[in-house]
């Protein structure tokens, strides 16, 4: 049996940034995960940073390649009716978004990780909750035949939708809320020149489309597809095809194409558990919340819940108060409702639900209705941007986190 502070159960962005938070904090931690490295840095994810989850990858001193290698975009493109409309991202909110790789963070963590020598046990095997509702709660794992025990003050459940964290929660105690999405996504990795220096998110008649980018030679493109499509009716020059026909002339003009890396479907879905602490658990990210892709809010989310968590830890371990941990869950879920609202909206407004045209020309009515607005485009440009922190619920003067060093 060891003994630990904080045992956190996944080692993907939201376990492995709140673990060298809290070390920076001189807080102990140990990552128990159960795939390999390779496996966990080798997924393919989003890549669309909100300012604050860049400032928090820079806090936790791990975002020097972010810096150097990151995209800062200060726009992004909304395209519809076969015309293009700009949102200033910039201009209306003062803040920027950051296109960096989720694959990217995760290597750069995992980066931190091994040269600060904490501890990440890869591949440990049925990871197990006990007294979670006592002040000793115990996480046990197995690594090939051994049997191993750790206890702890608090457990951080960061093992995505799939983990056992939250399935740890007795069923009466949890509330789920979830909406599926009649459609996927066909997502390629394309070594080509991005089709424009922004993102662009395209309103069509045939689905959405997508226009993102890892780099100025690495292309990322996404299409609105059937749930039950298959890769294999997608050659690559279908997908091109395809997207070509749901550009607008300008950029359909501009596209250049080429093999591509990387190609996988995705489904949509939102997915809320409620609440996001029981006892000594306490729910971080994708173990918590899923978001549709549209608007790439799940890894800025992760972070916020980080964020809050590391805080509310660092102010029990500083000062004895539980004052930022009782108020974990209701702070997490206020930011995670508004981002699940808004990533629901955005996708309701930029997908093909049916062959209805009165949906279509209500969704390009509200798109001519943010061109034409200022108050809309603001609207729009604050949700995208990430509603700053200052939309939090007031809270007592808790510690804010500083760098140790
Ligand atoms: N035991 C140990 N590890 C587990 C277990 C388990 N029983 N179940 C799952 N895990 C690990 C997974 O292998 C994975 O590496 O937990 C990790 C969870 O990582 P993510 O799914 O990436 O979740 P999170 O860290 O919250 O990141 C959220 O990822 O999916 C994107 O859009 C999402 O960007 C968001 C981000
Ligand atoms: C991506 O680059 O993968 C990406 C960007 C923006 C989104 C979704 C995905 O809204």
């Amino acid at each position: 049996m060891s003994k630990i502070q904080v045992a956190i159960i996944g080692a993907g962005p939201s376990g492995l940034l709140l673990s060298q938070l809290l070390r920076l904090q001189g807080i102990e931690s140990i990552v128990l995960e159960r795939q390999t490295r390779e496996y966990v840095e080798g997924r393919i994810r989003a890549g669309l940073l909100e300012w604050s989850t860049v400032d928090l990858l820079n806090e936790a001193r791990v975002g020097a390649r972010m810096m150097r290698e990151g995209l800062a975009h200060d726009g992004l493109e909304l395209a519809f009716d076969g015309r293009t409309h700009r949102i200033d991202l910039k201009k209306l909110t003062g803040h920027r978004m950051m296109v960096y790789g989720q694959t990217e963070v995760q290597k750069d963590l995992g980066d931190a990780h091994t040269a600060s020598g904490a501890q990440i046990i890869w591949e440990a095997g049925n990871v197990a909750i006990h007294d979670i509702t006592s002040h000793r709660p115990r996480v046990t794992y197995t690594r090939g035949a051994i049997n191993h025990e750790i206890d702890c003050d608090f457990i951080a459940g960061c093992d995505g939708f799939h983990g056992i964290s939250r399935q740890s929660i007795p069923k009466e105690y949890v509330t789920l809320h979830e909406r599926t999405y009649p459609f996927g996504w066909i997502g390629i990795m394309a070594n080509v020149p991005p089709v424009a220096g922004e993102l662009i998110y395209v309103n069509h008649p045939r689905g959405f489309a997508l226009c993102s980018m890892r780099s100025k030679s690495r292309s990322r493109y996404y299409l609105q597809c059937s749930l039950d499509d298959d890769i294999a009716n997608w050659p690559d020059d279908r997908f091109w095809d395809e997207l070509r026909g749901r550009l607008p002339n300008e950029h359909a003009g501009a596209l250049i194409t080429g093999p591509s890396i990387e190609k996988s479907i995705a489904p949509l879905r939102s997915f809320v558990a409620e609440p996001m602490r029981f006892g000594q658990l306490f729910l971080v990210g994708d173990a918590a919340h899923i978001l549709p892709p549209t608007g790439a809010k799940g890894l800025n989310l992760a972070a916020a819940d980080v964020r809050l968590l590391s805080e509310a830890i660092l102010e029990y371990y500083r000062g004895g108060s539980e004052t930022l941990l009782n108020d974990y869950s209701k702070q997490a879920l206020a930011r995670v409702w508004k981002a699940t609202r808004f990533s629901w909206w955005f996708t309701a407004l930029m997908h093909k639900f049916s062959d209805e045209t009165f949906a279509h020309r209500i969704q390009l009515a509200e798109l001519e209705y943010i061109a034409g607005s200022a108050a809309a485009a603001e609207s729009f440009a604050e949700n995208y941007v990430g509603l700053n922190f200052a939309q939090r619920i007031p809270r007592p003067q808790g510690l804010r986190l500083k760098s140790s060093i």
